[in-house]
């Protein structure tokens, strides 16, 4: 059944879990999510983005998620828009039928440029206002994803800030986050901790100058019932890397957020965790070595199908390890 973000991350703060917000575009992953989903008994968050609203079309995206509500109805489906950069996008997705959406007021509309804090509060609560008139979430972003390592707001795929950003900006000050929520009235905060989006976050295995974990614990002591998101959050599995490379790929040495971290920052009041990156990592090693070791294969359902199978351990992983496997029948 269709819920809203915030009666899922309700019940996962009274019950101390993450869950998993998985990037989806296509039929193959929408199929790998929701079978690791029931296969471990989990609740799903599907989110949407604007690359993925160009590559699919909003109508394609919204029937695939109906879809995988009509087949598995049994499990509780969040429809999420992710990063929405105006008021009128979330509109339109309110219109059609998603059960929440993030206005990402920390950018402006070009979806690069960082913003004051009165421009992000002022959008962010004309959307909470919109949204709730129909039982809609928000998620609210305070602070630029960014890199503490380069200073880089390093998006290779054009999602997030572009530039040099300084170091305040890429670590949520937890007095700014309590403002914004009180100014606000979102249902969930996404948080800057050093993440940044895709898969070149860091040049080595993150130590805590660089991941900044300590400060989602000083955000969450400041404001503890509100529900916090980590973007940036894939782990970026080094042995999917080496297949991709092993298989003709050319993906030069990188680090994610290891899951410990993750876990870590679940129990501190994070509560929806981003994740598209692995997908895509997974999926891509899958194609590359299905089609190296079957050189005379030309039906795509063959490689295809093995990317859901990548892509659904990798979600089953991350359901298990977040404690959420287990949850979706006690909702
Ligand atoms: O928000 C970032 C996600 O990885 C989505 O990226 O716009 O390329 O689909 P995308
Ligand atoms: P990754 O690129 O780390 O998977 O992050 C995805 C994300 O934050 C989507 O909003
Ligand atoms: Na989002
Ligand atoms: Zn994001």
């Amino acid at each position: 059944a269709l819920i809203s973000l915030r009666q899922l991350l309700d019940h996962a703060a009274e019950h101390s879990y993450g869950v998993p917000a998985f990037n989806v575009n296509n039929l193959e992953q929408m199929r790998a999510i929701m079978e690791a989903a029931d296969k471990t008994d989990s609740p799903v968050i599907v989110q949407a983005s604007a690359g993925a609203r160009k590559y699919a079309g909003a109508p394609f995206l919204r029937h695939l998620i109906l879809a995988a509500i009509e087949e598995f109805p049994h499990i509780p489906v969040v429809m999420h828009q992710d990063h929405g950069t105006s008021p009128a996008i979330c509109q339109r997705s309110i219109q059609l039928g998603f059960s929440s959406v993030m206005m990402d007021g920390s950018l402006g509309e070009d979806g690069k440029t960082p913003t004051s804090y009165e421009y992000n509060a002022g959008v962010t609560r004309r959307v909470v206002e919109m949204a709730h008139a129909c039982g809609v979430s928000v998620e609210g972003e305070i602070g630029c994803l960014g890199s503490l390592e380069t200073g880089l707001a390093g998006e290779e795929d054009g999602v997030g800030a572009e530039g040099i950003l300084d170091h305040s900006q890429m670590l949520t000050d937890p007095e700014e986050a309590a403002r914004f929520v009180q100014d606000t009235g979102v249902d969930a905060l996404a948080i800057a901790i050093g993440t940044s989006h895709g898969a070149y976050k860091f040049t080595r295995p993150p130590t805590d100058d660089i991941l900044a974990i300590d400060r989602i614990k000083e955000i969450h002591a400041r404001i503890p019932n509100t529900h916090l998101v980590m973007h940036g959050s894939s782990s970026v599995p080094q042995e999917w890397l080496q297949i991709i490379n092993q298989y003709g790929g050319d993906i030069k040495e990188t680090y994610g957020v290891p899951v410990e971290q993750i876990v870590e920052a679940i129990k501190h009041g994070v509560r929806k965790v981003n994740i598209d990156t692995d997908l895509r990592l997974a999926s891509t090693g899958a194609i590359r070595r299905h089609m190296a070791e079957h050189p005379a294969e030309f039906d795509p359902r063959k490689f295809f199908k093995d990317t859901i199978v990548a892509m659904r351990d990798v979600c089953v992983d991350r359901y298990v390890a977040f404690n959420c496997a287990g949850q979706a029948s006690k909702i």
